[in-house]
C-alpha cells in the first residue's frame, strides 16, 4: 500500500514539492562539469547564487518594513527588520566556503567570470537603495515626537518601540559592515590586496567601503552619550 499522494500543483516534476521549489529549474541554474573550467565553479556559483537569494529576500523584508514605517508600524517593523538580518547573517557563513577554495584553484574558476564584478550584484544593489530610506522614515517618526536622538537614548524606556527600531537599523547596518569586512578578508585570502578586480577596480577601493556607514549618525549617538555623561559628573 502506498501513502504517496498524486501532485496537485501545476508543473511537470514528479511531486508537488518538486513543482513548488521549482528544484528542476533551480538545480540547472548551475553549469555542469563538461562545462567547467575548475570544479569549483560549482561551490563559487551555490555562494554566490544562494547570497542573491538571501539578499533578493532582504532587500523584501527592507521594503515592506518602510511600507510598514509609513504605517506607523513599529513592532512589525522590528519584526521584519530581524528577518532582514538573520538574511545577511546567512550571506556571512557562506562566504566561509570560498575559503576552502585554494587561491590558485580560484584563479582557474576566475578565467571563467569574464568581467563579472560584485559591484553589479543585485541583492547587494537592491539593499544598497532600500536601507536609506529606512533612516529617511525613523527620522520623520522621531521628529513627530519632536526628540532629538539625544533624547530618544536617554529616554530609551518611555519610547522603547522607536528606540527598539533605532537598535534593529543600527543591527542591520552592523551586519552589513561586517559582511563587507569579512567580504574583504576574503578578498585578500583569494587574490591579495594589491591588484584589480575582474572589472579593474584597485581591491584597495573595498578597503575604503569598510567604513561606509548608511546610519552614522546612529554610531555617533554613542559618542554623545559618553560625552554628556561626562559633562555630568
Ligand atoms: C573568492 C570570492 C570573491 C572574490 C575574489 C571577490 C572579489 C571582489 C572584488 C575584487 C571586488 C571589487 C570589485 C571588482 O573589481 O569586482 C568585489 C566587490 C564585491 N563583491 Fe566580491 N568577491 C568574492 C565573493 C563575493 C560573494 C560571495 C559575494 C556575494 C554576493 C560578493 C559580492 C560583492 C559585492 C556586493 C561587491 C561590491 C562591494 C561593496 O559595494 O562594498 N563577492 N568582490
Amino acid at each position: 500500500m502506498s501513502y504517496a499522494k498524486p501532485p496537485v500543483l501545476q508543473g511537470t516534476a514528479k511531486s508537488d514539492y518538486e513543482n513548488y521549489v521549482r528544484t528542476d529549474e533551480l538545480l540547472s541554474l548551475q553549469k555542469g562539469p563538461d562545462e567547467w573550467e575548475h570544479r569549483d565553479e560549482l561551490l563559487f556559483a551555490v555562494v554566490h547564487q544562494s547570497s542573491e537569494l538571501w539578499l533578493k529576500l532582504a532587500t523584501s523584508e527592507v521594503i515592506e518594513t518602510i511600507a510598514q514605517l509609513k504605517g506607523n508600524n513599529l513592532r512589525e517593523a522590528h519584526r521584519l527588520l530581524s528577518r532582514a538580518v538573520l538574511c545577511i547573517l546567512q550571506t556571512h557563513s557562506a562566504l566561509d566556503m570560498l575559503e576552502k577554495m585554494s587561491p590558485w584553484d580560484y584563479q582557474q574558476v576566475r578565467r571563467a567570470l569574464g568581467h563579472g564584478s560584485g559591484f553589479d550584484s543585485p541583492g547587494f544593489n537592491g539593499l544598497r537603495k532600500a536601507v536609506p530610506q529606512l533612516g529617511k522614515e525613523f527620522h520623520r517618526l522621531l521628529g513627530e515626537e519632536k526628540l532629538s536622538l539625544l533624547d530618544l537614548f536617554l529616554n530609551d524606556r518611555k519610547y522603547e518601540d522607536l528606540y527598539q527600531l533605532a537598535e534593529w537599523l543600527l543591527e542591520l547596518d552592523e551586519r552589513i559592515g561586517l559582511w563587507r569586512q569579512r567580504h574583504f578578508k576574503v578578498v585578500e585570502r583569494s587574490i591579495g590586496m594589491k591588484v584589480q578586480g575582474t572589472q579593474g577596480t584597485p581591491v584597495e577601493i573595498l578597503a575604503k567601503l569598510n567604513f561606509f556607514s548608511f546610519f552614522p549618525e546612529l554610531w555617533d549617538i554613542r559618542t554623545e552619550i559618553t560625552n554628556y555623561a561626562l559633562s555630568e559628573e
